[in-house]
């Protein structure tokens, strides 16, 4: 027997475990799809069957209804997307009566993203979430670009520890961080999001970015910048998977730029337990369903029978010093 023919073939049923836990949340399968890039749910539904998926994570809800920034919001750039939609969103009483209830229907575990302009607004919709049945876990969004002051809570470690101590205070439910690259030190904040008490870590949001249009001399999105996404990123994202896993033990959820089962792959080996799909839900609305079905042949390349088998098991350099000629003294620089 050859070896393509033993590692393109799927195995039989059952013959891999599919099966997650972050944390205290335990979900099927590792596939979900990212918050933002896949409406409430419902508008997928025609082409995806939600109930097959490892988690759905709706567009980020705040306290209020917000609008959102000015057109143009969205702008396709080489190898990604860039946007500034600025977390429009009718608010949670609208969507408590309106979507929720749908949502928590649909058969996968729901993952509800939530923001607040401050500590004390993320407690309050942790603590009006937790006495919803079926929710299975909330993200805070804590590294949105696109609204003033999105990232703030998300940048600072002591200010992202007591973010999620607060909301691990106010809910039972799991609850998962989501960190932003646009910091100098992802793994300071990954340190304060544990320390705060996190299930898991959501790694990353979008890429701070902008597009011109030099004709005119003017900005292509009306907020000037916003947040980039897409294939573009995925050598961020990976970065700051590695990053964060080499930082805390804490599971990671890793997105950015994810199209393809080599993508979901990657993030895997490097350290992330799950992947969310973004950007590539609007080219491919039934990405998330393929790869899923080609996860299990994946493993199976790898001799894996489960996910765990695999995550973090990136073979890594041994870090020598390397020597200055100069002073003769190890660095690390360059
Ligand atoms: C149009 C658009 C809207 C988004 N809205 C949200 C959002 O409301 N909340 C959030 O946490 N992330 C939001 N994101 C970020 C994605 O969830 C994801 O973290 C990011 O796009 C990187 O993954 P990708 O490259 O697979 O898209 C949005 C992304 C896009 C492209």
């Amino acid at each position: 027997m050859t070896l393509s023919s033993t590692t393109s073939q799927t195995p039989p049923p059952g013959a891999v475990d599919l099966a997650v836990s972050l944390g205290r949340l335990r979900i099927p399968n590792p596939i979900l799809v990212a918050s933002g890039t896949f409406g409430y749910g419902r508008e997928m539904a025609g082409f995806v069957d939600l109930s097959r998926l490892g988690g759905v994570v709706p567009k980020t809800i705040t306290p209020l209804p917000r609008q959102g920034n000015v057109p143009w919001r969205t702008v396709e750039t080489a190898a990604g997307l860039l946007n500034s939609i600025g977390l429009d969103n009718d608010g949670i009483d609208s969507f408590l009566v309106k979507l929720l209830p749908w949502l928590v229907g649909c058969g996968a575990p729901v993952i509800v993203s939530i923001a607040g302009a401050n500590q004390a607004e993320f407690v309050e919709l942790a603590r009006r979430l937790d006495a919803v049945a079926g929710i299975a876990a909330l993200e805070l969004n804590i590294s949105c670009p696109n609204v003033s002051h999105g990232v703030d809570l998300g940048s600072d470690p002591e200010a992202c520890r007591r973010v999620v101590a607060g909301v691990r205070d106010a809910t039972r439910l799991p609850v998962l961080a989501k960190l932003t690259p646009n910091v100098t030190d992802i793994a300071g904040v990954a340190r304060g999001a544990r320390d705060g008490g996190a299930d898991a870590l959501t790694v990353i949001n979008t890429c701070q970015g902008m597009a011109v249009d030099w004709r005119r001399r003017r900005p292509l999105l009306g907020n000037v910048i916003g947040g980039l996404s897409g294939p573009a990123i995925k050598p961020i994202a990976l970065r700051c998977v590695h990053q964060v896993r080499q930082a805390v033990e804490t599971p990671i959820v890793g997105v950015g730029g994810i199209m393809t089962i080599d993508d979901c792959m990657e993030f895997l080996v490097t350290g992330a337990s799950a992947v969310q799909v973004g950007t590539a839900n609007f080219a491919e609305p039934v990405v998330s369903a393929r790869l899923l079905a080609e996860l299990p042949a994946a493993l199976a390349e790898l001799g894996a029978t489960n996910i765990a088998e695999v995550v973090g098991t990136l073979a890594l350099p041994p870090r020598e010093p390397c020597v200055e000629p100069a002073s003769g003294r190890p660095s690390h620089a360059g």
